[in-house]
């Protein structure tokens, strides 16, 4: 069926442009129908391609197992070709435009043949906001359509918005694998040959070889960071890789804050906490991604671009968050996590009981006593976010929520205490500049590294890091601007014998209590080298078994150990040559002389 439902010359002249390229089969656009999704899991259902889960357990839903060769994004083929090389800078893989796309060409030549081409209008954010972007991707994957349907809003709504001359930013999406005296896979792909390209001057994507994630949901990383950073840059707004919460307290005060932490650190969780506080509440916007704009009050209002969550599966359970447990009850993509024998699904930590055996994410027989995991680390689900218990009745507010605070953090062993708090939002910019994480498996690579991620931006900036974090400053700089606090956390600290000493989760709740009182001038901190700490009194600890030396460890600051890090914090500053803005040089030179002064 190809019904097109637009009269929009531009759309109409580069979906034929894409097609005469990729030599589909048949082009479909997509209407955003629960007919056409139901459509699009018949199509991988009896492709092989998808398997529907037990209707009694989980309606509706649907297990995907991909290629074990595209499991993640894929940092190292991901580029940003921006006419000159330093606009991209070296946070990112640059590319000659002009040469990428000659490359380009040649994979996308033919490659969709045998296949069908959707066209998938969508908007990020929502529908008619001022705030929201439309994008159209053009794809050959079933999979992906399907997933777009749950993470934005998506087909004919979107093109109504569209109407007939505006604007979308062009998003082009292959599998890779044209069906040319071949049969079809269960998970095309071409790992060979992975290409995540963004055009930031002429706002394109293209992406090649992938079905996964961030690299295929064209959407979500690519459109609503990568391009879209590049966009607000040039705006005076910001795009973030940020969750966006509601946090309520007991006397009925509610407060806005959104968190940076990088891929697999913890902004799900936080982002649908359910408090151990009691009266507490947490509510949610979103869970990944945040675009901030000023209101008229000098105040940055936040929206969630997306519309649903694409969130780490292994270690989530009725115990560690329990909304998002409620929000994947039904309707649900799952994919690479384990199949149990009644037609479920399971990953590590789920439950305390393990099933007795399974079929796990690579089709393979398992036991507990196997030796690889049920479910791959970086296993998802999709699920729309209206399905969460505890979504905001504000979250699709198109004027977006006044924010109060920002925390940023990574994932720290050591060194980097549960929390502290800015002096200034430059002084807010510049933690965010030096967030130090444990390598996650969100990404292909060594697991566990260190390395720095710079408001966890770092595979999501559209430019070169310098220049943004001379945006942010800027930002904070504009006239009539009320900044929000910025908060540096870290749930992740663990002990000589590698266990975490901070319950996390739920007690993160105390920690939030803080920040919301913090806001009000209402709770007391120490001053110190690197930041604000709260005092052990001032963090509410009711009901929590912690043993003293752990808290001694969570709440102060190791000046020798902070010293050390310095030089490693330097280096990376100094990576951004001359577009590194000299105030967070002089952050780090006042911060350096402090805990030179303490220890
Ligand atoms: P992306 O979707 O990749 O951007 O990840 P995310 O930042 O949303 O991370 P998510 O909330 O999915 O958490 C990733 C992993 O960190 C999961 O295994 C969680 O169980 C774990 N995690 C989250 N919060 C905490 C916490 O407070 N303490 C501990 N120990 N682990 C946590
Ligand atoms: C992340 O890696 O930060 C994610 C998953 O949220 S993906 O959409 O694949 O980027
Ligand atoms: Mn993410």
């Amino acid at each position: 069926m190809a019904i097109i439902m637009t009269q929009n010359q531009k759309l109409l002249t580069w979906v034929d442009e894409i097609a005469t390229l990729c030599k589909p089969d048949n082009i479909y656009w997509c209407d955003g129908s629960q007919e056409e999704y139901d459509n699009m899991i018949d199509l991988m259902v009896n492709g092989g391609t998808a398997i529907r889960l037990n209707n009694e357990k989980k309606p509706n839903s649907i297990l995907v197992k991909s290629d074990p060769a595209d499991v993640a994004r894929v940092e190292d083929r991901t580029f940003i070709c921006s006419e000159n090389g330093a606009d991209a800078g070296p946070n990112n893989n640059w590319y000659n435009p002009s040469e990428m796309r000659e490359k380009l060409n040649g994979f996308f030549d033919g490659c969709m043949q045998g296949r069908t081409m959707y066209v998938i209008p969508f908007s990020m954010g929502p529908l008619g906001s001022d705030k929201s972007k439309i994008g159209v991707e053009i794809t050959d994957s079933p999979y992906v359509v399907a997933n777009m349907r749950i993470m934005a809003r998506m087909g004919k709504a979107a093109l109504d918005v569209l109407g007939n001359d505006g604007d979308f930013i062009p998003c082009v999406h292959s599998v890779g694998y044209p069906l040319v005296n071949r049969e079809d896979k269960t998970w095309p792909c071409d790992p060979e040959n992975r290409y995540i390209v963004h055009y930031p001057e002429t706002r394109e994507i293209w992406s090649y070889g992938s079905g996964y994630g961030g690299n295929a949901l064209l959407g979500k990383k690519c459109l609503a960071l990568r391009i879209a950073s590049v966009i607000a840059r040039d705006e005076g707004s910001l795009a973030e890789h940020m969750l966006i919460m509601k946090l309520t307290s007991p006397e009925g005060e509610s407060k806005y804050i959104c968190g940076a932490f990088p891929s697999a650190c913890g902004k799900t969780n936080l982002a649908m906490l359910k408090p151990t506080l009691p009266g507490w509440k947490v509510e949610t916007i979103g869970d990944d991604i945040a675009w901030l704009k000023f209101g008229e009050d000098g105040r940055l209002y936040a929206i969630n671009p997306e519309a649903g969550f694409f969130g780490v599966a292994p270690n989530t359970s009725a115990e560690t968050n329990p909304n998002a447990m409620a929000s994947l009850q039904e309707n649900c993509i799952f994919t690479n996590v384990g199949l149990t024998e009644d037609g479920d699904v399971w990953w590590e930590e789920m439950t305390n009981e393990l099933p007795e055996k399974l079929t796990d994410w690579k089709n393979n027989p398992w036991t507990p006593d196997s030796e690889n995991t049920a479910a791959h680390p970086n296993a998802r689900f999709t699920a729309p976010a209206s399905q969460c218990p505890v979504i905001a009745p504000e979250w699709e507010d198109p004027k977006g929520v006044p924010i109060d605070a920002i925390l940023v953090g990574g994932r720290r062993a050591t060194n980097v205490p549960l929390i502290h708090e800015a002096f200034s939002w430059q002084h807010g910019t510049f933690m965010g500049s030096i967030i130090a994480s444990e390598k996650t498996a969100a990404a292909d690579g060594k697991i566990g590294e260190l390395r720095r991620d710079p408001m966890a931006m770092l595979p999501f900036c559209g430019y070169n890091m310098g220049d943004y974090f001379a945006h942010w400053l800027k930002v904070g700089k504009a006239d009539g601007a009320k900044m929000p606090k910025v908060f540096y956390v870290n749930w992740f600290r663990k002990n000589g014998a590698g266990k975490f000493i901070w319950p996390g989760f739920g007690d993160n709740s105390r920690v939030l209590k803080w920040v919301f009182e913090r806001c009000n001038d209402s709770a007391d901190a120490v001053e110190t080298p690197v930041g604000f700490l709260p005092t052990k009194e001032a963090l509410d600890l009711n009901g929590l078994e912690i043993a003293d030396k752990d808290l001694n460890e969570l709440l102060s600051i190791d000046a020798a150990s902070w010293l050390e890090e310095v030089p490693s914090m330097r280096e990376h500053l100094e990576k951004f040559g001359d577009r590194m803005p000299q105030e967070l040089l002089d952050e780090l030179d006042g911060i350096e002389s402090r805990l030179k002064a303490e220890a």
